[in-house]
């Protein structure tokens, strides 16, 4: 019996050692951790249970079959962040560069359908040089199961992406098709085809860092919700991300105890809205001060920062926000604002986060840019996420409610539960300019004084529409409140609205506007 148990040890110490010491170094040398040195980072510690250590892949090509290392490329298994289970994956790359063969593949498929089983999130921490190349169309195979499991899994239970070294070819598409992407700057990058095959295709000179790298896809492309410095802030990331995600989408969010109490009254919102309309103010301190504690977790801080998405608690109960920037392009909504928001809004949706939207948008970006890459079609996205939207949906226009604009940020029509206005909402069709020209153009052409005319009109018309009474009169804001009660009256709301059920009509799928 001795002898057995000291054999099944030495196998076991021998998959800890993944590649062997040396690639572990080369992996250290290069600012990386090790797959097993991330799971420390990542999970509660001690929690980790392994799978499939023992896995050895079956190739015979290209002289594998004298190299069959344990594990095949993959640490597997189950954890726990904050005392919750967790499904993770983490890729070896001291094992043949991380590269994916048949077994590694069937070890994340049999980790995803798991955590369809005990409704788990999925975190997969990926360091890969992609399909390993001496298993040919199996390795293919093998990321086409997983793409299929990661759509299947989509909706059902929380997916994120953390990418760590290199992510390239098909393989990008697994964690493209997950929520939440994280990346860290410097050692990961993630492209459909690399820096040589961009040069002989299109004769562009770009760096891996240029062309993929995680400042690249967390403010060009939207690709990565997250970029941080190092692989330990990257993990430590998730482990918050976490903390606001059900484990499924038939469970609530998580609650968390603060100390922050209730019905504070958010002083600092009584001075935030300048005298000018045009001048801006930052939303993000209209966040923080509402929220719990002024914890506020940004999602693509870098990216569309138009518009401001991200998690925070209210009450203890974890909410997805969704908030025009003044200070970013005026807060206008545009392609990239649009497809970032309506992701979001789907993610909180699909997972039972109840949405707060603080609203001041002036309307759509103008332009042919726009008009001709397909703003309708893409604004369309963020319209169709709202509508669509059956958890608690509350809103605050703190300013500008403005043409299209007005309707699509959670409006009352498409089922906004509560939405209210601070006295300094302007709900109208267009703004005082604009509506002044197109009406009465002719008027004050023929005026001797044309500048005065033309300000006596504004005048007139901010009298008429720059408030919120009008809209307070018909429903279509549930109360005017003054801004500094807006912690009180939106953590009221979400406490009644906590069990709100409501359902969309019977369909396969609907057939949002992609
Ligand atoms: C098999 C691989 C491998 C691969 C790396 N290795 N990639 N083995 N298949 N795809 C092995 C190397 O042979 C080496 O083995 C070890 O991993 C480390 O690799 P190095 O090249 O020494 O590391 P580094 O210099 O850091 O370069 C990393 C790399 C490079 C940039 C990822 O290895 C590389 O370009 N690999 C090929 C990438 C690629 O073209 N993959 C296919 C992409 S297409 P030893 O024994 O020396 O340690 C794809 C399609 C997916 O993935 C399709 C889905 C639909």
């Amino acid at each position: 019996m001795n002898e057995k148990i000291d054999q099944l040890r030495a196998l076991k110490a021998e998959a800890l050692l993944g590649g062997g010491q040396k690639r572990i170094e080369a992996q250290h040398a290069k600012g990386k951790l090790t797959a097993r040195e991330r799971l420390d980072v990542l999970l509660d510690e001690g929690s980790f249970s392994e799978m499939d250590m023992l896995a050895r892949h079956r190739s015979t090509k290209f002289g594998l079959e004298q190299q069959r290392p344990l594990g095949d490329g993959v640490v597997t298994g189950t954890g726990q962040i904050h005392g919750r289970t967790v499904c993770v994956f983490s890729q070896d790359f001291t094992t043949f560069g991380g590269s994916l063969g048949e077994v590694h593949a069937e070890k994340i498929c049999k980790l995803l359908d798991l955590a369809m089983k005990i409704g788990a999130p999925v975190i997969g921490l990926n360091d890969s040089g992609g399909a390993r190349i001496q298993e040919g169309v199996v390795a293919l195979g093998g990321y086409a199961d997983i793409f299929l499991r990661n759509t299947m899994a989509s909706g059902v239970v929380p997916q994120l992406s953390v990418i760590l070294g290199p992510c390239a070819g098909g393989a990008v598409y697994s964690p493209a098709l997950t929520d939440f992407v994280f990346m860290t700057k410097g050692t990961s990058y993630m492209f459909v085809t690399g820096p040589e095959v961009v040069k002989t295709v299109t004769h562009e000179e770009v760096t891996f860092e240029e062309l993929g790298g995680a400042d690249t896809h967390a403010s060009r492309s939207g690709v990565a919700h997250f970029a941080f410095d190092n692989e330990i802030e990257t993990l430590l990331a998730v482990r918050k991300m976490m903390s606001f995600v059900p484990l499924n989408n038939r469970e609530k969010p998580p609650v968390r105890p603060t100390h922050d109490v209730p019905n504070r009254s958010c002083e600092r919102l009584r001075h935030i809205i300048p005298a000018n309309p045009n001048q801006p103010y930052d939303m993000k301190d209209v966040i923080r001060e509402v929220v719990d504690e002024a914890d506020f977790f940004e999602v693509h801080a870098e990216y569309a920062t138009n518009i401001i998405c991200g998690f925070a608690t209210l009450d203890g109960h974890p909410v997805g926000i969704v908030a025009n920037q003044p200070a970013s392009l005026a807060g206008v909504l545009d392609i990239n604002s649009s497809v970032k928001g309506a992701r979001f809004v789907r993610f909180c949706d699909a997972f039972n986060i109840p949405l707060v939207v603080f609203e001041d948008v002036p309307g759509f970006l103008p332009g042919t840019d726009q008009e001709w890459r397909g703003i309708i079609r893409h604004g369309a996205k963020l319209l169709y996420a709202f509508c669509e939207a059956t958890v608690p949906k509350m809103t605050v226009i703190t300013r500008k409610a403005y043409g299209g604009a007005y309707d699509v940020m959670n409006s009352k029509h498409i089922r906004g539960d509560y939405n209210i206005a601070w006295p300094t909402a302007e709900i109208a069709v267009m703004g005082a300019k604009g509506a002044v020209e197109i009406l009465y153009r002719k008027d004050i052409d023929k005026a001797d004084d044309k500048a005065a005319r033309m300000q006596e009109l504004q005048d007139q018309y901010n009298t008429e529409f720059a408030n919120p009474y009008e809209a307070a009169e018909r429903g279509y804001v549930d109360d005017v409140i003054e801004p500094q009660q807006t912690r009180h009256e939106l953590i009221k709301a979400l406490r009644r609205l906590h069990t709100k059920n409501d359902t969309n009509p019977w369909k396969k799928h609907g057939n949002i506007p992609l």
